[in-house]
């Protein structure tokens, strides 16, 4: 099982993609194995709000969110990539966090090491991603999870606007290395 769980939000071949690939390619150059998924490419029903998780910490469904929680609890590190969308993060993940509701009610999530990396079209003084990086930072502190490293990439519009960032992309990879340890 790979020690860093990639999650996508963007279910594009866009930056998000492109981004996770190039941080695949580096964390195996230091032998960190790493999956990367992207839930807007699986079959996840919304969240009905049921609250039958709340009880058993199982939900309902079956789904991909079933295959996507066990990897969750085996990682050591879950990397959460997002576009920035109206300020926010995209729906793809929201829709998935909401499914999280059974690792929170069974504390899995407490002290989980987390990364938050948010892409955005405008430049940053245009709060490009400020907004998306909010959104996550709340889901991590409601969970308790112990977020280890974030970064903003903006002026990122075209499906690969972020492949002229190789400098800081690597960059990135770098700190995330020295962060995971
Ligand atoms: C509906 C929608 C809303 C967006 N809102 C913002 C925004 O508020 N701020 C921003 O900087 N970029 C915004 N963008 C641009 C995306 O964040 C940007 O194109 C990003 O690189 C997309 O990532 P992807 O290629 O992985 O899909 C928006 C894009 C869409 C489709």
């Amino acid at each position: 099982m790979a020690r860093v769980l990639m999650i996508v939000g963007s279910r594009r071949d866009g930056n998000c993609a492109h981004l996770a690939r190039k941080i695949k390619e580096g964390f195996a150059r230091e032998r960190i194995s790493s999956d990367i998924i992207t839930p807007g490419n699986q079959k996840i029903y919304l969240c009905t709000g049921c609250m039958d998780c709340d009880k058993n910490g199982v939900c309902d469904f079956n789904d991909d969110m079933k295959s996507n929680i066990e990897k969750m609890n085996e990682s050591e590190v879950i990397l959460f990539l997002t576009p920035t969308r109206w300020n926010t993060l995209s729906g793809d993940l929201k829709i998935f966090i909401d499914r999280l509701n059974p690792l929170f009610s069974t504390k899995r999530l407490k002290d989980k090491k987390v990364i938050a990396l948010v892409v955005g079209a405008k430049k940053r003084n245009e709060y490009s991603t400020d907004g998306a990086l909010t959104s996550l930072g709340s889901f991590f502190e409601s969970a308790e999870a112990n977020m280890i490293y974030y970064h903003q990439f903006d002026q990122c519009l075209g499906f690969t606007d972020i492949l002229n960032q190789e400098d800081k992309i690597e960059q990135v990879i770098q700190e995330m290395i020295e962060k995971i340890g």
